[in-house]
């Protein structure tokens, strides 16, 4: 089934709950949430605390993307917090099963995020314990970048790679995803789609999100 996951990092900061209530009620699937550190990436944007908060707001799954350094260390934050699913960066984690078993114990769905310069053989030995892996298709650290051509050739080979080796992960997608190029996306491969700019910068975000997940379930059913 492929979903749709808004990302919050385009929302207007000042009326989050505004923003998960209204892409709750266009039928959205998952909340993305981008929580970056200032280190890892240069921006800052969530702690723990708003997730906690964000929890008690939408019955939809919060998707937790973790763009910080020893992301070891706020795992368990972001756990207590009640993230449904959290991804750190394979380039961020001294010590990537450890992290990825943290997540899995807590019975939360586990994802690697790998960044537009990251080759796909850097995760053939973690593959076999992901629920999901992150590509990112644009380098990370803000919204409403251009989507990174190579990211196809990429997507298509993660597909190949997880039916060959007969492995459940699923693919999520990250960065430059638009109403324009998700079929084509969904066609290499995609199965969870994160849209920031595409849901929240345009004139109606439930129409985009709408729209969203028309393109989806006709994907679905063809
Ligand atoms: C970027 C974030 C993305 C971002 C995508 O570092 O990980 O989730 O919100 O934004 P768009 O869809 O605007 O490219
Ligand atoms: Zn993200």
């Amino acid at each position: 089934m492929i979903q749709v996951a808004p990302s919050l990092l385009s929302a207007d900061f000042t009326r989050l709950e505004e923003a998960v209530s209204l892409i709750e009620k266009a039928g959205a699937d998952i909340v993305h949430v981008d929580v970056m550190d200032g280190h890892y990436v240069p921006n800052l944007t969530f702690g723990p605390r708003l997730v906690s908060l964000l929890k008690k707001k939408t019955s939809l799954p919060l998707d937790v993307h973790l763009m910080v350094d020893n992301p070891h260390e706020v795992v368990p934050w972001f756990l207590e917090a009640g993230a449904d699913w959290i991804s750190i960066h394979l380039e961020a984690s001294a010590h990537l099963r450890r992290d990825v078993s943290l997540i899995r114990q807590a019975g939360r769905k586990a994802g690697v995020a790998l960044n537009p310069a990251t080759p796909l053989p850097a995760l053939n030995d973690i593959l076999a314990e992901l629920d999901f892996v992150l590509l990112m298709c644009v380098n990370p650290g803000r919204g409403s970048q251009p989507f990174i051509d190579a990211s196809h050739e990429k997507i298509r080979s993660l597909r190949r790679l997880l039916r060959e080796r007969n492995l459940p992960a699923r693919i999520e997608i990250d960065g430059g995803v638009n109403l324009q190029n998700m079929d084509v996306l969904i066609k290499d491969g995609a199965e969870i789609l994160v849209a920031g700019n595409a849901v929240f910068n345009h004139p109606d975000p439930g129409e985009a999100v709408r729209l969203m997940k028309e393109t989806a379930r006709r994907a679905d059913a063809s």
